[in-house]
């Protein structure tokens, strides 16, 4: 499975990937969890002591990899050795912080843009685990070829009227580039009113929900027993869906 994350800044996205990345862990599968924000902080919540440089930083294996970076480019660089050189292990989680993709604009070729692509590609058709990406809102970084990879994107919203214009977004964006599972998943729910005003509004299938929890926000997304339950769920639904009416 491989699952793309997005949504609003500061919805959860990183939150809900590491809850994921954690209950996979915990049940046995192997999880390759991808940090594609420009600012990354997965490995920070996945409790990773040390700061981890993300791979657009290492000016010499990006050299080594394209070209000089003002030459020639090489467009197809090789990337097949880079998740097993470079992903960081604990609890047995994988991970890999890839580092900000540059949106193109301004004349530049954003030759690391080449590079993460090709590895995003590489990820998506030869890894096997439980792939976990967490995104930022944009889609860009995901593209077409690699779209095609992803069985589903998570869109993360909460109780407020931004997320979920900016979910909505998301989700015609990614029916553009051709993603076809695109569930929604709501977070920081105080009461049963906020997860219903979101199944009316949102237009896109609920798929599980997570309550606001003031010890998640203290203490970072370590899950008691009742997150647990709903991070099952979640997890659940994305590797067996059963149809669901889309909401109106
Ligand atoms: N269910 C929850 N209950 C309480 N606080 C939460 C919950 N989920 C996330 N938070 C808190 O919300 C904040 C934002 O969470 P997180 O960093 O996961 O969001 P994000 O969407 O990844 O943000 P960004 O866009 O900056 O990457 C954090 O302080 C986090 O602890
Ligand atoms: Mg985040």
């Amino acid at each position: 499975m491989k699952v793309a994350i997005s949504g609003k800044g500061g919805v959860g996205k990183t939150t809900l990937c590491a809850l994921l990345a954690r209950e996979a862990a915990s049940q046995g599968k192997r999880v390759f969890a991808v940090d594609a924000d420009p600012n990354p902080t997965l490995a920070l919540m996945l409790g990773f002591p040390e700061e981890i440089t993300p791979l657009v930083e290492l000016q010499e294996l990006m050299e080594e990899r394209l070209g000089s970076l003002e030459g020639f480019l090489r467009l197809n660089p090789k990337v097949d050795d880079i998740p097993e050189r470079f992903a960081v292990e604990r609890d047995g989680i994988k991970l890999l912080v890839m580092g900000p993709i540059r949106q193109g604009g301004g004349g530049c070729a954003c030759p690391q843009n080449t590079f993460l692509k090709s590895l995003l590609q590489h990820l998506m058709l030869e890894r096997d685990e439980l792939i976990l990406l967490d995104f930022e809102a944009g889609l860009e970084p995901l593209g077409r070829a690699t779209a095609q990879g992803v069985d589903a994107l998570l869109i993360v919203v909460e109780p407020d009227g931004a997320s979920i214009v900016t979910a909505r977004r998301i989700s015609t964006l990614a029916q553009q580039i051709g993603i076809r599972r695109i569930f929604a998943v709501a977070n920081k729910i105080r009461e049963p009113g906020e997860l219903r005003a979101i199944q009316e509004n949102l237009g896109i299938a609920v798929i599980g929900a997570l309550p606001y929890s003031e010890r998640l926000r203290i203490t970072g997304p370590t899950a008691d027993a009742e997150m647990r339950h709903h991070v099952q769920a979640i997890l659940e639904s994305i590797e067996h869906p059963h149809p669901q009416p889309l909401s109106p």
